[in-house]
């Protein structure tokens, strides 16, 4: 009983944007009304500062933010909130990715004056394939920005989601009145004062009410009546069901800036978002509510000091409930490990936990035991699936620049593959290493902290590789098979699981191999 009352009160979720939407500010709002932080500045954003972004010093010190922000937990209502952080600057997208795998929904934010911009395309992207719940909040209408018909329209076509509209702007930038609350039904007038945290609403069940011309002047409420009106008969009706299934997205606005419109959306959010949700592994369903503990590993942060190499593994606690100092099945590695100091996370600190429920995020310190993706169990051979490499887009040889240091720098370029940060592949031909990142950043990350942790240097060389791909015959003893191994040798390396991949020099070539080959599939992620 007290398990199902825990579950139900959690929502864990990430907020999604383009850099520069407003993330931290809204993250930040939302804190505030938890009452997890007394004032604004708090949280500290941990994109990279503008123009800053090969400053590798400028990662080192976000990543020490990025810990402190990783998940941010705090009470609302009764209900435990856990807010997963996602980093905007797509060099980090992989993060990003594999961060989403954790969520149970996700708010994306978007800039009324910009609209739907790239980075926002993609996440969505990934999200809409997962079918994670969605809820959209148009930010900064204290400027002038995209009507709100156009907006949601672009929303529609560029995201490929189905939107209906909870809330209603009413007017925009210099003529910014206040937003009508469908959801609520009420009325919320701006005033332009950001210390306000509570605004005031003035309850509107009927919009042809004469209070209304009253409050927002004639020509504003003959506007928002007809708006209102459209709306309705243009978006379908908010349904639930349809919501969680990743069917029907939902639409506020707002400023987050002035703290306006938040707390709309975070009171229908708490009522509407999904607590933790079932999720497959390879061998089964596992549901929540089972009394046995169950989790994955979802990121991997480093230890900043680099005296101590010891790391913190982020697990999702999927089923039952994770206690202090119980040994627990760490199923890749078949061994037990019990924990002593599990952290959990409220607002921006952390701390020891003794019980954990599904849908928290803990916090094990880990001295290279854990990759992404394991799974911890209470003894089930079970592993949890959905957290795929994907295709790097930037390839380099990576060589040692220190041969007294070889050990260091292997031992360095595994750790630092295992905590996700980029991935590695061995030439078949000659077992030349090759690593393989999202983002160019990446490169600098690495031999930086290869030299500062490990205490080994490397160097890289270019290498002319268009894509990678993940390769799959349909039959492995074909001549087919034996033929595109032969003929494509030097192309071809092993990632860190043994599983084939395919370095496509161009665009070009990977279209001709993969009109040659019909019988083998090309794979842009690890998992098929
Ligand atoms: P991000 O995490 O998505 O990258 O965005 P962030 O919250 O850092 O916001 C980006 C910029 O947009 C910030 O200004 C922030 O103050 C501003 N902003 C956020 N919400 C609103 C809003 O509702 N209205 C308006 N007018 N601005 C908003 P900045 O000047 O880039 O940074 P800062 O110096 O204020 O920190």
């Amino acid at each position: 009983m007290k398990l199902s009352k825990e579950i139900n009160r959690r929502r864990t979720f990430g907020i999604i944007s383009h850099p520069d939407a407003g993330k931290t500010t809204l993250t930040e709002k939302l804190l505030l009304f938890g009452g997890a932080i007394q004032e604004a500045g708090a949280v500290k954003s941990n994109k990279a500062k503008k123009g800053a972004t090969s400053d590798f010093m400028e990662i080192e010190r976000q990543r020490g933010i990025s810990v402190a922000t990783s998940v941010l937990a705090f009470e609302y209502k009764d209900i435990k909130i856990n807010i997963l952080d996602t980093p905007g600057h797509k060099d980090f997208a992989e993060d990003t990715f594999r961060t989403l795998t954790a969520v149970d929904s996700v708010i994306v934010v978007i800039d009324v004056a910009k609209g739907v911009e790239a980075q926002t395309e993609k996440l969505v992207e990934v999200c809409r394939m997962r079918k994670i719940p969605m809820l959209v909040f148009i930010n900064k209408l204290d400027r002038e920005g995209k009507d709100a018909f156009d907006l949601l329209d672009e929303i529609e076509q560029k995201l490929h989601l189905k939107v209906t509209p909870l809330s209603y702007p009413i007017g925009m930038g210099y003529d910014f009145k206040g937003i009508y609350n469908i959801w609520e039904q009420n009325i919320n007038l701006f005033t332009g004062d950001p210390r306000k945290d509570i605004e005031d609403t003035i309850e509107i069940k009927d919009l042809a009410t004469p209070e209304l011309d009253e409050l927002i002047g004639k020509d504003a409420a003959q506007d928002l009546r007809e708006e209102v009106e459209l709306a309705q008969g243009v978006y379908p009706d908010f349904d639930k069901n349809a919501y969680i299934n990743g069917d029907l997205q939902p639409v506020f606005f707002g400023s987050a800036l002035n703290n306006f419109g938040v707390r709309e959306l975070l009171d229908c959010f708490i009522t509407i978002a999904p607590p933790p949700l079932p999720k497959v592994s390879e061998e089964r369903e596992v549901r929540p509510e089972e009394e046995k503990f169950t989790g994955f590993v979802f990121k991997i942060h480093a230890n900043m000091d680099p005296k101590h190499r010891d790391r913190l593994a982020f697990v999702k606690i999927v089923s039952g409930k994770f206690e202090r100092n119980v040994p627990y099945l760490h199923v890749r590695n078949n061994k037990k490990l019990r924990f002593s100091s599990p952290n959990a996370f409220f607002a921006e600190k952390k701390e020891i936990v003794d019980v954990s429920y599904p849908g928290d995020i803990v916090g094990l310190h880990d001295t290279g035991n854990f990759k992404i993706g394991d799974t911890l169990t209470e003894g089930e051979q079970m592993h949890f699936k959905g957290i795929p490499s994907f295709s790097p887009e930037h390839f380099r040889y990576i060589n040692n620049a220190d041969p007294m240091k070889s050990k260091q720098l292997e031992k360095g370029v595994d750790q630092l593959m295992d905590e996700g940060v980029a991935q590695l592949f061995k030439l078949e031909i000659n077992n030349r290493k090759i690593i393989g990142t999202v983002g160019a950043l990446q490169f600098e990350v690495i031999q930086y902290r290869l030299e500062h942790e490990y205490g080994a240097k490397c160097t890289y060389e270019n290498l002319n590789v268009h894509k990678a791909c993940w390769v799959e015959p349909e039959d492995e003893k074909s001549e087919e098979f034996k033929e595109f191994k032969r003929v494509k040798n030097k192309f071809l390396a092993k990632d860190k699981k043994g599983q084939l991949v395919f370095l496509a020099d161009s665009s070009f070539s990977l279209q001709m191999t993969q009109q040659k080959y019909k019988n083998i599939k090309f794979h842009y992620t690890s998992e098929f």
